[in-house]
């Protein structure tokens, strides 16, 4: 285990997932430094940790840099004054498997070259630990549900690819340079602080966002199509599990509830627990959307002891609270 003082990197820490990431640490003990550039993160998410400098008390020091144009320099002061980095958790992301279509190149410098960038600065700075944010999207369309780790990986997109190299990279540093790494594959999280803005956001931050509005959910295709919908301080009590825990040979683990929900089924708990009343529409299914998603979660509870613990109801009534 590390111990209380140790500082802990989280790249991509004031995003939706890295935010909650970093507040599961403080809450035990931990000094952290953020690595985000906030292209999509935002300072918000973390300004109930005070000024995000160690040196004005604060338990998160936030520096504003890119990943994938390295970690030497920007982290050369913070450790220069506080110690050194005992483990790392790798989230930050281009995270639009949309986007990633449109741009791969931009998709694998910041989700490969990234992840690189994360090893190179973990060999030489003797990082003990890596965590890393793979994806269930590696998986692709696979006819294997609910999904077990060792299934056939064929990702349709970029962003799929990008973090299946990722994962590979993780486990050639891990097997030689003895660089720990464990990548975890989350399903579809959600939560506070996920933000609805874009079309392509998580299915749950745009409904909740419409009916707190009083405004329609359309479902794409029949709403059968289902989901594996895990809370987000459950992933990341898992995040920071894989990282604290000793060893790791880059075997990832899946992160998800186990149980599967229908998108119909989503929108009608959304719509009563918002108590506005909206009606819910159907449009075109979205061409090559997957029918069916749902984690096997064996392993991540046999290495890790980790199980999801938030009900979708408890989960979704945080959410929308
Ligand atoms: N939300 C999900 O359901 C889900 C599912 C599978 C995997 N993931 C992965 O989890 C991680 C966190 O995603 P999220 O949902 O919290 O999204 P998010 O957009 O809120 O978080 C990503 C963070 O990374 C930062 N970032 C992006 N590119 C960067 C760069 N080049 N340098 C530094 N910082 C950069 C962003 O500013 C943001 O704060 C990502 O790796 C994502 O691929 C998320």
């Amino acid at each position: 285990m590390a111990s209380a003082s140790s500082l802990i990197l989280v790249t991509g820490g004031a995003g939706f997932i890295g935010s909650h990431t970093v507040d599961r640490l403080v809450a035990d003990g931990h000094r952290v430094v953020v690595v985000d550039d906030l292209r999509t993160g935002k300072r918000a998410n973390l300004a109930h940790h005070g000024a995000l400098s160690f040196a004005a008390g604060s338990p998160v020091e936030l520096v504003v840099a890119d990943v994938s144009h390295g970690l030497f320099a920007p982290l050369a002061a913070v450790t220069a004054a506080h110690g050194p980095i005992a483990r790392a958790i790798h989230l930050a992301a281009q995270v639009s498997v949309v986007h990633s279509l449109a741009n791969p190149l931009v998709d694998v410098a910041v989700n490969y070259v990234g992840t690189v960038q994360v090893l190179e600065y973990a060999r030489a700075a003797g990082v003990k630990k890596i965590a890393f944010a793979s994806s269930a999207a590696v998986y692709g369309d696979t006819p294997v549900v609910p999904v077990v780790e060792d299934a056939p990986c064929r990702p349709l997109s970029p962003y799929g690819v990008d973090k299946l190299a990722s994962e590979l990279m993780l486990g050639a540093y891990a097997a030689t340079h003895g660089v720990a790494a464990t990548p975890l594959r989350f399903f579809n999280v959600y939560g506070p602080r996920q933000d609805p803005s874009s079309p392509y956001s998580g299915v749950i931050s745009i409904f909740a966002d419409r009916a707190r509005a009083g405004k329609p959910l359309t479902i794409f295709g029949d709403g059968q199509q289902t989901r594996d919908f895990v809370y987000v301080g459950d992933v990341a009590r898992a995040v920071v599990a894989a990282a604290m825990a000793d060893g790791g040979d880059g075997t990832a683990m899946n992160i998800g509830t186990g149980r599967e929900t229908t998108v119909r089924q989503l929108a009608e708990l959304i719509v009563g627990l918002a108590g506005t009343g909206v009606a819910i529409s159907h449009a075109p299914a979205r061409a090559g959307e997957i029918v069916r998603s749902l984690a096997a979660v064996a392993r991540v509870q046999a290495t890790l002891g980790w199980q999801a613990e938030v009900a979708l109801a408890d989960g979704l009534a945080r959410t929308l609270g």
